[in-house]
């Protein structure tokens, strides 16, 4: 499959390098241009490309990998979010006060990035482990249990097939007003780490 990335700092870098391992094609985009990433991209190797965020939108599965502080001119820089699906993988976090998380009671943060990509399905993924935790991505890597919740069932399909097969174990937590309240940053399952060690046949 082919992954578009908005943002390619730490999370769309980690995250390339497991889908990269796989065959999978990324192509990373920052508001700097793709000038700026020839060196991240000759890291990563083959099956990796750079462009601009409209580019990355021009696929079927985008992933949103920017500060929330920039979420909102991260999405609008694409027109049209319909058919698409957008995995949201940031937390909301205040950078001027990263220890006070305002008020959780609304909208989960996946439900607000949703209202700004209209027409996107979007599904919260890879946001409840700090990337270090996940910085091997050899076939040989211990298994990770990655959360993913989302209202569009077939894309939640489609993208927990992918995690299994690069290596990770998917958990589907349902919509993005349940599951996502649980996995989002304050959530009881942010930062958990769960990971089979030593891989065993049952
Ligand atoms: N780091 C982790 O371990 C981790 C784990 C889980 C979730 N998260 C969440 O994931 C998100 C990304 O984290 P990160 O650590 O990858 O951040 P990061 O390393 O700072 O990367 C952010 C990227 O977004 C780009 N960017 C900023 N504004 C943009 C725009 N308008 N359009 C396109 N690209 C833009 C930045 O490049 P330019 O500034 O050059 O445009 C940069 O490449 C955050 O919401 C974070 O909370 C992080």
């Amino acid at each position: 499959m082919k992954f578009r990335f908005i943002g390619a700092g730490v999370v769309a870098q980690t995250i390339a390098r497991h889908l990269l391992q796989f065959g999978h094609e990324v192509l990373l985009s920052n508001s700097r241009g793709p000038d700026t990433l020839a060196d991240v991209v000759s890291r990563l190797g083959r099956g990796a490309s750079a462009g601009a965020p409209q580019q990355a939108a021009d696929q079927d599965v985008v992933v949103l990998s920017v500060a929330w502080a920039r979420v909102p001119e991260a999405l609008a820089a694409i027109p049209d979010w319909s058919g698409r699906t957008l995995i949201d993988a940031t937390n909301r976090i205040n950078p001027d006060n990263p220890g006070d998380l305002g008020d959780l009671s609304g909208p989960t943060s996946s439900e607000i990035v949703a209202e700004q990509a209209a027409g996107a399905s979007v599904i919260k993924a890879f946001n409840t482990i700090p990337m270090q935790w996940i910085a091997d991505a050899s076939p040989e890597k211990p298994k990770t249990v990655l959360f993913i919740s989302g209202d569009d069932a077939s894309a939640k399909t489609a993208l927990g097939d992918v995690l299994e097969q690069v290596g990770f174990a998917a958990v589907d937590l349902g919509t993005l007003a349940i599951g996502g309240r649980q996995q989002q940053i304050g959530g009881p399952l942010a930062g958990l780490n769960l990971t089979l060690k030593d891989r065993f046949v049952l």
